[in-house]
Order: structure tokens, then sequence, then C-alpha cells
């Protein structure tokens, strides 16, 4: 998508330089733009543990593009593949939600498993074929949503389709389009008013810092909320449509999103608004039934409550503590909306309901190939 009116993706390879991994580190934005070079796997840790990148899909693909940096030091080295295996285990152990990450890891894992030919050859074109694969899915995921957003604009002429979304299920989350955003930019670019209401996503504000700024760099209309508002804004009438992203859906549609996400699916429900959740199939763990019980969440750090941080008007950021000192803070990173409040799916062969019969309808395939494994 655009950065300062020109196409940009999350993550690539340093043109001329195939031992350097580029991406937008994203703990400066909005207030800059800061380009990071990734050369080893420890490169490729840190950036999705810290959250330099961050979003089931872009997390899947920085992973495959570590494997591949991996496998260039050890190239130098330990070049067998137990010692990538154990590489593998210290990526997996980064963040536990998002199940792109292991799907990545897993898919590029095989094919080193399997290769006739180079370790890195290899490894970079199952990164540079997961990459790929994620903008065209993004993309899909799109078209068919386009649909909602085209169904409500025919309802109420010349006026914009409100839309709201928790987090940041944006392009910046993915490698380009987003998931939950890309109906919306498929929509703008037809034309269709839209406006979006951007829940802040507390404690890390991925929605006011992440995407307001990507909406906004679109010239999409949009506005900031505090996490609490969306109720209110559901019951008084100004939300048609939920979109969110999900970092692991069950086989029978439970979905994993960031904290918070369930909230407003129970606002969403009790007021009568449909709440679709954007995915690329990546993300359904087919292996499992009960979201609940099942999916790990993560616990952040205490200090992404206590304290906050923010752009000063002499041209710093600044982190400010916001309890009191003796305060304790507990910070689950994802929470669990079960599949009877979740409208409908959003994938990339289609619409279906948050159910193991609508996604084995699309993906039967994917269903099958764990069922018999
Ligand atoms: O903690 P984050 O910023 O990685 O959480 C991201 C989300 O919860 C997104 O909504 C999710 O990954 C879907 S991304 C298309």
């Amino acid at each position: 998508m655009l950065v300062e009116g020109r196409p940009h993706r999350t993550i690539w390879l340093k043109p001329g330089d195939p031992g350097c991994v580029q991406i937008i580190d994203q703990r400066a934005l909005p207030h800059a733009f800061v380009v990071e070079d990734l050369r080893s796997l420890d490169d490729a840790i840190r950036a999705i543990r810290d959250m330099h990148v961050r979003g089931a899909p872009l997390i899947g693909a920085t992973a495959a593009w570590g494997l591949y940096l991996a496998v260039i030091e050890s190239e130098q080295g330990n070049n067998d593949i137990e010692h990538l295996k154990h590489e593998a285990d210290r990526l997996k152990a980064t963040r536990p939600t998002a199940v792109n990450l292991a799907w990545a890891i897993s898919r590029v894992m095989s094919r080193l498993e399997s290769a006739d030919s180079s370790l890195a050859a290899t490894a970079r074109s199952e990164a540079e074929a997961i990459v790929e694969e994620d903008v065209e899915m993004c993309r899909m995921i799109g078209v068919h949503g386009l649909s909602l957003i085209e169904g409500i604009a025919s309802r109420k002429p010349d006026k914009p389709v409100n839309i709201l979304t928790h987090c940041n299920a944006g392009w910046l989350a993915s490698v380009d389009w987003g998931t939950a955003t890309s109906p919306i930019y498929h929509a703008h670019a037809l034309g269709i008013p839209v406006h979006v209401w951007v829940d802040e996503t507390r404690p890390r504000n991925q929605g006011a810092s992440l995407t307001a700024w990507e909406l906004g760099e679109q010239g999409i209309a949009h506005t900031v909320i505090v996490d609490n508002a969306g109720g209110h804004l559901m019951q008084k009438g100004e939300v048609d449509l939920v979109i969110v992203g999900s970092d692991r859906t069950t086989r029978n549609g439970d979905v994993a999103n960031k904290i918070g996400t369930y909230l407003k699916a129970l606002a969403a429900k009790d007021t009568g608004v449909p709440f679709y959740v954007a995915l690329p199939s990546p993300t359904i763990d087919w292996e499992i039934t009960d979201g609940c019980k099942q999916i790990p969440i993560e616990e952040r750090a205490p200090e992404e409550v206590t304290h906050i941080s923010g752009y000063l008007e002499q041209g710093e950021v600044a982190a400010v503590r916001l309890t009191p000192p003796s305060s304790r803070a507990a910070n689950p990173a994802f929470d669990i909306t079960q599949a009877r409040l979740v409208t409908g799916l959003i994938t990339e062969r289609g619409l279906c309901d948050a159910s193991e019969s609508g996604l084995t309808g699309l993906f039967p395939e994917q269903a099958r190939a764990v069922h018999s494994s």
C-alpha cells in the first residue's frame, strides 16, 4: 500500500544485498518511518519478539525470512539440518498466539529437509513464495469482503459506510493489503464512501498509531476512538459493520485476536451489528476446536500497561507512567471470540460461516490433510 504516495510492502530482500532482509520498524510509527536491516536469525527473533514487526501474517513472513538468514549464517559454519531445527525452535518460541508463525516455520523446514539443491536457494524461494501468497490471499480477502460493504452502501446511498476495526489488521500486519482493511481499500478504490472507527487498542495502541497512520496514507476517512467507545457507537447506529483480523482461528471458527475483540463482538451481537473476521487460511489451526481452552494467550510485560509512550512537542518520543508505582498490572495480549458471536469469516476463497462446515467447505484439502496426518 502507499507511503507518501509510493507503493510499499512490509518486508523485502534488500536489492543487491542477498544477506539482508529489510522491514519497517513499526515501533517508530506514526512519528517516524524507519527501515531496519535484518542480517541474522537473531535479528529476526528480536524483530518478532520485541514487535518491530507484528500481526499474524507478517510474523509468519518474517519467520520464513529468518530461517533463510539462519541458513546463510550456517553455511559459513554449521550447515546441518539438526542445527537448523534447533534454530527453528528458537524462532517458534518468540510469540505463542499467532499460528502463522509455526505454519511458516514448518513449511520452510519441510522444504529444507527434502531439498536437493542449495539450502540457501531453497529457503529463499520458500520465503518468497510465502510472501507472494500472502499478498494474493490478502488481496482476495478484499475482493470477497467488498460485497459486504457494497451491500450496506446500496442501502444508504450517498452516506459513508461506517466500519469499526480493532488493533491493526492492516497492510502493516501482513505483507500488503492487510486482512480486515483489504475490503475497505477495495471499496475506497471503487469510490464507495467509507469511514473507519479505529479502536486505539490499549496497551500498545496499534489502532491509534498504525491503523490510523495507514488509513491516512491511503486517504481514507477515519476517527480514532477509545476502546470503550465501540459499544456506545453501535447502540447509536453509528457502526454498520465490524471487521477484525485473527491470530488463530480454530477448525470450528473460534477466533483469537487482540485483547478487547471479544467485548466488541458481544456489543455487536447485542446491537445487531454484523461482526466479521478476515483471515488468510494459514491463520486456521485445523488441529483444535476450542479456542478458550486450546489457544495459548500471550502474556506481555506489565510495563506496557503501567506506562504509555507518545510524541512530545519538542519532537522526542517519551514514555510516562500512568499507574501508582505500587500497583500491579496484568497484560493478556489476546482474547477469544467464540464462533457463536461471529457473523461470518472472510477468507481468500470467499465468505463462510464461523463453523467447521463453513471452513471445511472452503478448504476441504487443508481440513482433510490434518485429519489424515
Ligand atoms: O500483538 P499484535 O500487534 O501482533 O496483534 C495483531 C493482531 O491482533 C491482529 O489483529 C492480527 O494479527 C490479525 S493481522 C492481519
